[in-house]
């Protein structure tokens, strides 16, 4: 179970990653270009892999701390939202893609100052 759950930590990370790299490429497209849909995937593969995670937690023997991963939850709620309504139109807005890469940030910091 060690495996599966280290396998689960690799495509969290991955998907960190992944919304990490949107910000350069949203930034790369300019002003005017629509919201790239990797927000959706990546956010998406992140509520997957951390759900699993802690749907685990009593087979992976680890005991995670629901406050903080409720929070990790609420902050991924709001990308996701973001991500959901701004998807639909010909243009993303200017402040988002540093609204959604702030909350990517925050969730790293949650997620590792959180102890
Ligand atoms: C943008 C969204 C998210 C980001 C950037 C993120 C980032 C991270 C990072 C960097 C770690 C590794 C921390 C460490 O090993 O010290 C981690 C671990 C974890 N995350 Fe997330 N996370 C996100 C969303 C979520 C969500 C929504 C959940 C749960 C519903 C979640 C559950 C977990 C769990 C359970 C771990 C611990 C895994 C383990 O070491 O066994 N994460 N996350």
């Amino acid at each position: 179970m060690e495996f599966v759950r280290l396998l689960l930590v690799f495509l969290h990370l991955l998907g960190m990653g992944m919304l990490v790299a949107m910000f350069f490429l949203q930034m790369r497209a300019g002003a005017g270009a629509p919201l790239n849909k990797g927000w959706l995937h990546g956010a998406g593969l992140q509520l997957l892999t951390g759900l699993a995670l802690v749907g685990l937690a009593p087979v992976t023997d680890q005991d995670y701390d629901h406050v903080k991963i409720g929070v990790k939850l609420l902050v991924l709620v709001a990308i996701g939202v973001l991500a959901l309504v701004f998807a639909r139109k010909p243009a993303a807005p200017a402040w988002l893609p540093r609204a959604l890469a702030g909350l990517v940030v925050l969730n790293v910091g949650v997620a590792v100052f959180w102890t």
